[in-house]
Formats: structure tokens, C-alpha cells, sequence
């Protein structure tokens, strides 16, 4: 069923300050697009099949702009070390066993049937550098009806023997016929992913640049998250100012590139405004910026600056798979950066993180992430009935408790681009 309307609590983000609620209202599902949010439901839908959430909010599917679906498995665990060490000891190490396809399916069956669960309708997700690993992990999101960036992972240099491809020429080739094959999918697009500047030689990140070229592909990878990290890439590239300029150099920092960039978390001036210049998205990560001590990232800045921005859990690094929670946690970072780091720079306010994990981040899918006509008709019904109350809220205090209290227990109904993914388990 393509055309529906639903009825409830309608909250959805216009811009960063302005979070609009039409409470007993209506969202018009029109074709998998919004027709638009009304107090009361006009005569022209009133011969349309109505979903009646009445008592509760009807929310933008949330977007999580930066996950490891590999990484599953050791969410929570080992989170003793900053990212190169933990990289070496914990990830890679996990990540090899998915050169066995019999892991990767019951590891990636895990992850999707989580994923579907949650309030995530859009992802962008990072896969290994093995590219059947990665075509199963695309089919069984597909199958699950989510939509979703998923990428085959580059790395050829600065990675353990059992992670390490062999060479640029036969990365690119992996990658090449991995497009090819990952042309079989309707929801669920191929995204380029050099996993960072230290495991990419200049020759794979030249290759990578032709890909993106030829088949138009955006781009994801990890930014200036970590000081080590940050003088790391600085030695291993001579003559470039910042972090950034070692993905821009080949054309892969916005502009005809659309570009995530996870963390950002010490971006200077001149990284910022590049990012701001060719429109790069950051993917904010609070969960794992303070699981590996790396710091907590200027989001308020980013904001102000006009600067893409949305969220991402970053599993594992981050360890749960919840946008709401990466919600709450961008608002206490910002609080820590706010009282120890910076006081010119006020913290994110509800309004600011709601904006973040729907529409911010949904804007790299196009119109994804709000209720506005034509926007993608993603949303998540949210009973918060459970969660009890002696008295009664209004629905922007019902909405303020959901980011901290929200789990998937909460969630009623899930639609991506009018599809139905589930309704009243
Ligand atoms: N930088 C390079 N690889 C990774 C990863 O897997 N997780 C995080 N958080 N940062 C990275
Ligand atoms: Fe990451």
C-alpha cells in the first residue's frame, strides 16, 4: 500500500531551532513521499486507509550516518585504549572472520534483524574489505526492506597480514566488480570506503578517485578523530595542511564527491571550512569519541557554521546501535565541551539533536528525515505509554523523554519510504 495517512503526534524538524508538533494530527504518506503534515486531515485523503496512532508520536525515521556492522559483535567490550590500539588489538582481529562467509551470515544476521528493530530507517554502513562478506550483508538489509550506503572496505597498507589487501591494483579490482555486483539492489546503494588516510597508499586512494569517477559514487570515511591519529597522517603526508586535504587531493571531500566524514572531533579552521566549502557531511559520533577518549567535537560550531552534520553510533567504538541514544549523548558531550573546554560555545539543545538525527543526517540520502511535502516517507511510531507518568506532558516533554528513555520496546510501527517494515509486533 502506497498512499495512507497516519494519524498521532506528528513531531519533525523544519531546521536545527524549529522542531514543529501537530498534536492529534496527520502525515500523508503520497507515492513512499510525504504530502504534507495537517492539523486537520483535508477531503481529498479522507478516502485514504488511516493508521490510527492516536495517542502516540509519529517521528522521522532516525539516520545513522556512521556504523561498523562488523563491529557488532564486540560492542561493549574492550574499550580500554584509544583508536590505533584498539584498532590493532580489538577490530582488525574481529573484522578477518569475515573472510568466512559462514560467520559473516549469522554475524550480519544479527546485526540486520537489530538494525530493522530499531528506530534507524537510513544507515551508512562500513562492511570489511571482503567483498562477498559484503554483497550478504547488502542482500540481508535489502531483504529487511531498510535503506542503506553500504561499502566494501579499502586498505592496503598499515593493517595486519590477515587484514591487508594485497595491493592497490587488486583492492581497486575487489571493489570494482563489488559495484558491479551490488547493482542487484533496490534500497541499498554501494558507498566508497578507504577506512582512513593511514591504511590507504596514495596509489589505492588514486585508483578510488577513478571508481568514484566512472560509476559516480559518494564516499565515507574517518577524519581527525584522534590526536595520535591526526600526527600520524601528518607524517605519512608530506605536504598537506591538515587531515583533510589527504582525502580532497583526489577529489574525494565533497563537491561532485559526496562525502561523510565520522568524528571530526579536532577539525581546525581550515579543515572546517573546507568541509564547509564542499559541503562534506560530519557524521558525529559522541558515544564512541568518549568510549575511546578521543574528545568531544564541536557539533555547536558545526551547526553555526553551516557545516552538514548528523549522527552516527559507531559501533563499536560506540556501543549501541540506538540514534536515540547517540542523541542524549551529543547533548552531554556538548555539556562536558561546554563546562571544560570551550564557554563561548553553548550546548546542543533538544531541538538541535532531534534536527541532527533526522533531518541533518537524512539530507545526505536527499529529502529524507522530515515530514515536509515531498520529503521520503520514513517514520517510526513511538508508544511511550510504558515509559509511566503520574501526571500528563505535553508532547515536546513526551519527545524530550524519549531521547534519553526510548528503546526498542518502545517502537509500534516502522515505515521507509512508505514501505511498511513493521507494524504492532
Ligand atoms: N578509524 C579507522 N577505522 C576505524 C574504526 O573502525 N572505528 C573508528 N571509530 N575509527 C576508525
Ligand atoms: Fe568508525
Amino acid at each position: 500500500m502506497r498512499n495512507y495517512v497516519i494519524k498521532g503526534n506528528i513531531c519533525y524538524s523544519r531546521t536545527s531551532k524549529e522542531l514543529c508538533i501537530a498534536e492529534n494530527g496527520y502525515v500523508v504518506c503520497k507515492d513512499g513521499k510525504s504530502a504534507g503534515v495537517y492539523e486537520s486531515l483535508p477531503r481529498i485523503y479522507e478516502a485514504l486507509p488511516c493508521y490510527n496512532y492516536e495517542n502516540k508520536l509519529v517521528i522521522p525515521g532516525l539516520v545513522d550516518l556512521h556504523v561498523h556492522a562488523p563491529q557488532y559483535p564486540f560492542r561493549g567490550l574492550g574499550m580500554d585504549l584509544e583508536l590505533i590500539d584498539w584498532l590493532n588489538t580489538h577490530t582488525f582481529v574481529e573484522e578477518a572472520r569475515y573472510a568466512d562467509l559462514d560467520y559473516a551470515e549469522k554475524a550480519y544476521d544479527i546485526f540486520t534483524e537489530d538494525l530493522r528493530n530499531s528506530a534507524t530507517t537510513r544507515a551508512c554502513i562500513f562492511g570489511t574489505i571482503h567483498a562477498d562478506a559484503t554483497l550478504l550483508l547488502m542482500e540481508k538489509l535489502e531483504d529487511a526492506g531498510l535503506t542503506a550506503y553500504v561499502g566494501k572496505v579499502n586498505m592496503d597498507r598499515n593493517s595486519p597480514e590477515y587484514l591487508c589487501e594485497k595491493s592497490a591494483e587488486s583492492s581497486a579490482e575487489d571493489t570494482q566488480k563489488w559495484i558491479l555486483d551490488s547493482r542487484r539492489f533496490r534500497h541499498v546503494m554501494p558507498i566508497l570506503t578507504p577506512r582512513f588516510t593511514p591504511s590507504c597508499t596514495d596509489e589505492l586512494f588514486e585508483k578510488l578517485s577513478g571508481l568514484q569517477k566512472r560509476y559516480r559514487l559518494p564516499v565515507q570515511s574517518h577524519l581527525s578523530e584522534n590526536l595520535g591519529e591526526i600526527a600520524w597522517v601528518r607524517e605519512l603526508c608530506p605536504g598537506t595542511q591538515f587531515y583533510g586535504e589527504s582525502y580532497d587531493r583526489y577529489g574525494l571531500f565533497g563537491s561532485s564527491c559526496p562525502a561523510i566524514m565520522a568524528h571530526c572531533v579536532h577539525s581546525g579552521e581550515a579543515e572546517m571550512e573546507l568541509m564547509r566549502k564542499r559541503q562534506v557531511f560530519v557524521a558525529h559520533c559522541p558515544e564512541s569519541n568518549a568510549n575511546l577518549s578521543s574528545g568531544a567535537a564541536p557539533v555547536k560550531t558545526y551547526l553555526e557554521r553551516g557545516i552538514k552534520t548528523g549522527l552516527g553510533t559507531d559501533i563499536a567504538a560506540g556501543s549501541s546501535l540506538s540514534v536515540f541514544r547517540a542523541m542524549a549523548m551529543a547533548i552531554q558531550c556538548s555539556k562536558l565541551r561546554w563546562r571544560l573546554h570551550d564557554q563561548s560555545v553553548s550546548p546542543l539543545t533538544v531541538e538541535e539533536v532531534f534536527y541532527l538525527a533526522t533531518k541533518g543526517g537524512g539530507e545526505f540520502f536527499g529529502k529524507a528525515g522530515s515530514f515536509e511535502e515531498g520529503y521520503e516517507f520514513d517514520a517510526v511510531v513511538m508508544d511511550d505509554s510504558a515509559i509511566r507518568h503520574p501526571g500528563k506532558l505535553s508532547v515536546r516533554e513526551r519527545l524530550e523523554r524519549l531521547i534519553y528513555l526510548a528503546d526498542d520496546r518502545h517502537i509500534a510501527a516502522k515505515f521507509i519510504s512508505g514501505r511498511v517494515i513493521f507494524r504492532e509486533r
